[in-house]
């Protein structure tokens, strides 16, 4: 193997995240190689969306060092790092409401369109050529979750799972490298949460993805990641395979405090 094949394709090197008095997220080191399914699982208030939001230029990180295919990525605007090949979803989430399904895919699409406002202005055939394989490509994409029937339908008249669903779709119109997935199964039920874990798996192997998935619920995770990070108030306490992770007294003691039963399965 040469050493080009050993690096990782995202590393974080003691990324730190301080909100005034508080540490959202201290040293936190990470390595993902490409086509890895990481977890990222801790009980709430951990720093888990701050890990994401860092990597997607929403907070310019305290302290540390992240990179991506040997990029720096600390002093990168948002569109900037999408454009390298990083999407995400968020917790809450955050569709164009008014604009339809369809539209909503398409706009994923644009981070890496070459025509300049003039070609649009002009609608040169470059812009139309563009514009129509966004078009194939988008109604590709909400066949993965069975949502062309819904193509024209006002994003915020989707049932909720669908919502949920559709914030994945547009993330992977930019046609990413790493995907980022915070709580995709929040609030979905046991049915759809069991669908949903599947067909990330195989949206890891079709797209030739790299995915980091947080969880708060360490039983949805384990029968998916190859590997797993837990936070607990900004700290690393835990990292290993699911087995090793779900018998970790310290997680277990992490979760417990929580107030939940999570760490049981
Ligand atoms: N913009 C912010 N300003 C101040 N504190 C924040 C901000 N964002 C997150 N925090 C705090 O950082 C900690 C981690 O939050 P978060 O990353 O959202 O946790 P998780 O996603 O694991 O539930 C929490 O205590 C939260 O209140
Ligand atoms: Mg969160």
């Amino acid at each position: 193997m040469s050493t080009l094949d050993q690096r990782s394709l995202l590393e974080t090197i003691s990324l730190t995240m301080r909100f005034a008095g508080l540490v959202a997220v201290s040293n936190f080191n990470l390595q993902l190689q490409k086509n890895e399914l990481v977890g990222l699982i801790g009980p709430n208030g951990a720093g888990k969306t701050t890990v994401f939001n860092m990597l997607t230029g929403v907070y310019r990180p305290s302290d540390g060092k992240m990179i991506l295919d040997d990029k720096p990525l600390n002093d990168l605007k948002p569109h900037n790092i999408t454009r390298l090949g990083m999407a995400r979803t968020f917790q809450n989430i955050r569709l164009f409401k008014d604009l339809s399904v369809l539209d909503n895919v398409r706009l994923g699409h644009h981070i890496h369109f070459n025509y300049g406002l003039l070609a649009t202005a002009l609608q040169t055939k470059h812009f139309y050529k563009e514009e129509a394989s966004t078009q194939e490509h988008s109604l590709e994409l909400l066949k993965i979750f069975d949502l062309e029937k819904y193509q024209d339908l006002q994003a915020k008249n989707l049932p909720y799972g669908a919502q949920r669903k559709l914030e994945i779709l547009r993330a992977l119109a930019t046609r990413p490298k790493i995907l980022l997935l915070d709580e995709p199964a929040a609030g979905l039920n046991h049915k759809e949460t069991e669908e949903l874990m599947q067909t990330i798996q195989k949206l890891r192997q079709d797209f030739d993805l790299t995915i980091l998935l947080i969880e708060h619920d360490m039983k949805l995770v384990m029968g998916i990641c190859e590997r797993i990070l837990v936070l607990d108030h900004g700290e690393t306490i835990a990292q290993g395979k699911p087995k090793e992770i779900q018998s970790n007294p310290i997680v277990i003691k992490a979760y417990l405090g929580d107030g939940g039963g999570e760490a049981q399965t």
